[in-house]
């Protein structure tokens, strides 16, 4: 190992029943660099970031640490030898306050043995401005933005003196701004010596920041290198394992009448004035900043927050859905933003997890057929390509970007007319997207009707027939898929 290089993974190889999540594992990282880890969503990513947080142990191989042999029991093993994790699910005393969070199982005494608030309060103060934030030390975790939250995890690393730091797809849930604002802190603790690994399906980023880059594929290690080296299309054919083609297989369908008609839409806290249409077979994409209020929009429409001022026609009657239920009924659906939350039931099968929202598709005669749900869970794996053993696994247990599909899944099966995609393609990889992409041609092929939120802009110009621009709960201008391009969307957010 040269001496530059700060930990090396020895043909590490992770069982899980029925499954090889990594498969003999070799490559090194270098001191000081941001190193991106990429690969599909099953690929091994945070499995192997869980053997560097001594969650996992590995059956096979070693990791070395600053030239030395390290065996990591459990996760305390890791963070004494300086490798900490920020998680794809933030790990917070929800309840604590900011402080107390980054000082959590290290607390400062004072010389008569009492606990130190005084100076933990002062010095998690002084860790938050050197990032360059504003985030009142004396909150509550639970009262933060995501955001926040990972840069508390970030504060409460460097406090234990990590020199690894990990971050578990970090940008998955942020906007825009909080996204530059990470970036910063990043490149930062680059320049102060700390190394990163960088995990995100957005090559992008992975391009504006990494330093080098690893391709894992099916648990194998496909490459290691220096990311000057490689470009885009290079990247995205090394992770899938073949020829992509398009990125945006986008079919122009005929449109019908109009489906949906929402006129002076407002809510007491954020819509103004909401006035849009949707055609039947349409595909029309919701773009805006977030807080713009685009899943608010949803929401309202959908009947789970109040309406305070407005009308919806659906079908060309008015309705009052005043509860989600009754637009579920009505052949209305929503795949939600926040998957993790809203979505899934964790501990439960995902075969069980695809049923629940078109329960009544698997009674017969008056029953719960096991039968049934099993061949709908089996024809929406097969379908989304979920990775996955069976169907009874449980969902805890599925990769980030399989536990979206599986959301994705509970909606098609539920068959809606009119389905809002919130943020879709959040956390999935290239090829995925494609197969998403696919599907949402076939449904409007099937005569459904599409709503699709996104924060990707070039997956709305890509995919959409038409989209709506909002910003600060205004509808701001509606651009067709002919004239719509990045700088007018842009221009229209401000
Ligand atoms: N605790 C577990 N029990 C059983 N199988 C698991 C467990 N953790 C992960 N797996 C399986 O191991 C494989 C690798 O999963 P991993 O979470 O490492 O993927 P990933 O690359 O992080 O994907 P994503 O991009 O979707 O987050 C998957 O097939 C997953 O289902
Ligand atoms: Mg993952």
């Amino acid at each position: 190992m040269e001496d530059n290089m700060i930990l090396k993974i020895d043909g590490i190889t992770k069982l899980f029943p029925g499954v090889c999540a990594l498969d003999e594992v070799s490559f090194e990282i270098r001191r000081g660099t941001v190193h991106a880890l990429i690969g599909e969503n099953g690929a091994g990513k945070s499995t192997l970031i869980k053997i560097l947080a001594g969650i996992y142990t590995p059956e096979k191989g070693r990791l070395v640490l600053n030239g030395e042999e390290k065996h990591f029991a459990r996760p305390s093993d890791a963070r004494a030898a300086g490798i900490s994790v920020v998680h794809q699910e933030i790990k917070l005393a929800e309840t604590l306050t900011v402080a107390e969070n980054i000082f959590l199982g290290q607390l400062l005494y004072t010389r008569m043995g009492l606990v130190n608030w005084k100076e933990m309060y002062r010095i998690a103060g002084e860790m938050i401005e050197n990032l360059g934030m504003d985030i009142p030390v004396d909150m509550p975790v639970e009262r933060l933005t995501v955001a926040k939250k990972q840069i508390v995890e970030i504060c409460k690393a460097i406090n234990m003196d990590s020199k690894i730091l990990i971050m578990d797809e970090p940008s998955a849930t942020l906007t825009e701004k909080e996204l530059k604002v990470l970036f910063e802190i990043v490149r930062k603790l680059r320049s102060e010596g700390y190394t990163i690994i960088y995990i995100s399906h957005r090559l992008d980023e992975i391009f504006d920041l990494a330093d080098a880059v690893t391709i894992l594929r099916d648990g194998k290690h496909i490459r290691t290198m220096p990311i000057t080296e490689v470009t885009r299309e290079k990247l995205i054919n090394l992770m899938v394992g073949r020829e992509m083609g398009n990125e945006y297989p986008k079919e122009i369908n005929p449109i019908g009448e109009t489906i949906l008609e929402v006129s002076h839409l407002s809510t007491r806290n954020l819509l103004k004035d909401i006035s849009l249409s949707v055609k039947k077979g349409e595909v029309l994409g919701i773009s805006g900043l977030v807080g713009a209020g685009r899943t608010e929009l949803a929401r309202a429409i959908l009947g789970i927050d109040r309406i305070e001022n407005g009308e919806i026609l659906y079908k060309g009657k008015k309705v009052h859905w005043n509860t989600f239920r009754k637009a579920i009924d009505n052949g209305v659906g929503l795949v939600p933003e926040d998957r993790k939350i809203q979505g899934l039931v964790q501990i439960f099968s995902v075969k069980e997890n695809i049923c629940m929202v078109a329960a009544d598709k698997v009674i017969q005669k008056g029953l719960v057929s096991n039968k049934k749900k099993e061949q709908y869970g089996r024809a929406y794996i097969d379908m989304l390509n979920i990775a996955v053993p069976g169907t009874d696994t449980e969902v805890q247990y599925l990769s980030g970007g399989n536990q979206q599909k599986v959301v994705i899944a509970k909606w098609l099966m539920q068959d809606s007319e009119l389905l809002f995609l919130d943020e879709p393609t959040r956390g999935i990889d290239v090829g995925a997207k494609v197969e998403i992409y696919k599907l949402i041609n076939d449904l409007v092929k099937k005569g459904k009707t599409i709503i699709m939120i996104s924060s990707e802009m070039p997956e709305l110009l890509g995919m959409c027939d038409r989209i709506v621009v909002m910003h600060e709960g205004r509808k701001m201008g509606e651009l067709s898929r002919e004239e719509a391009s990045q700088e007018k969307i842009m221009a229209m957010c401000v």
